[in-house]
């Protein structure tokens, strides 16, 4: 496939506060990671997808395959990741092999990321040839404090926005700007960006929100208990 997506799900979850890798929490009878699987699996498109797990789950990531992917499992595999996420992008990068042109690598703790969003990511890349990121408005006022808690001031939020994921590339950029990657950065964008490649936006959606919390989780079950719109 023309498409390579990778799940990053090697995460440990620790402000999750469950005992199990946070991909592998229940969220309505299945895992996060399930849910993220199915999620992108819904692309009108066929995709190479490689999901990147814990070294100790990786039989139970084989597992969701088997139960998520049906027909499109020979298109799917599983590989263990590292310390950190750009460790385990990297290891994804490497088992996603040369034939995609367009490259997503998407948190599996975005599990409820709508295909129209992921979409939108995709089209965009083929379009400008550059990295692109979902992003959102920001909706609170931010401020600067001082490690005592002082206001030192307030930023202008105008020009701020969070950013999501899936976040797609060219491949041979981020192949690219991985190998030269000379430390650690906060998501794939800033890495692609740090290799003097150009990076633009499409609109995000709130249901792509990272699970990272309690209070998180219950948005997603509620979410899929009575879905918004
Ligand atoms: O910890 P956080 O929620 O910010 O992680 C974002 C995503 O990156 C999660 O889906 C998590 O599983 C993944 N991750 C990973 N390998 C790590 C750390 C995080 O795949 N070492």
């Amino acid at each position: 496939p023309a498409l390579g997506i990778i799940i990053v799900a090697a995460g440990s979850g620790t402000r999750l506060g469950r005992r199990e890798p946070k991909a592998f929490v229940s969220l309505a009878g299945r895992s996060i990671l399930a849910h993220a699987l199915e999620g992108v699996l819904q692309l009108a498109e066929p995709a190479r997808i490689v999901i990147v797990a814990p070294r100790s789950r990786l039989d139970a990531a084989d597992a969701v395959v088997a139960q998520v992917a049906g027909a499109a499992r020979g298109y799917v595999s599983v590989v263990s990741g590292g310390e950190s996420r750009q460790a385990s992008v990297a290891a994804g990068l490497a088992a996603l092999g040369e034939a995609p042109r367009v490259v997503l690598v998407h948190d599996a703790a975005r599990c409820l990321t709508p295909t129209d969003a992921i979409q939108r990511v995709v089209d965009a890349v083929r379009e400008t040839g550059a990295g692109v990121i979902p992003v959102q408005p920001v909706a609170d006022t931010i401020k600067r404090v001082d490690p005592a808690g002082a206001v030192l001031g307030t930023v202008d939020r105008s020009e701020l926005v969070h950013v999501q994921t899936p976040q797609g590339f060219p491949r041979e950029l981020i192949v690219d700007a991985y190998a030269r990657a000379e430390r650690e950065h906060t998501d794939d964008a800033a890495l692609v960006a740090a290799a003097g490649y150009p990076v633009t936006t499409v609109a995000g959606d709130d249901a792509a929100f990272k699970i990272t919390t309690p209070w998180d989780l219950r948005r997603a079950e509620t979410m899929l208990r009575r879905p918004v719109g």
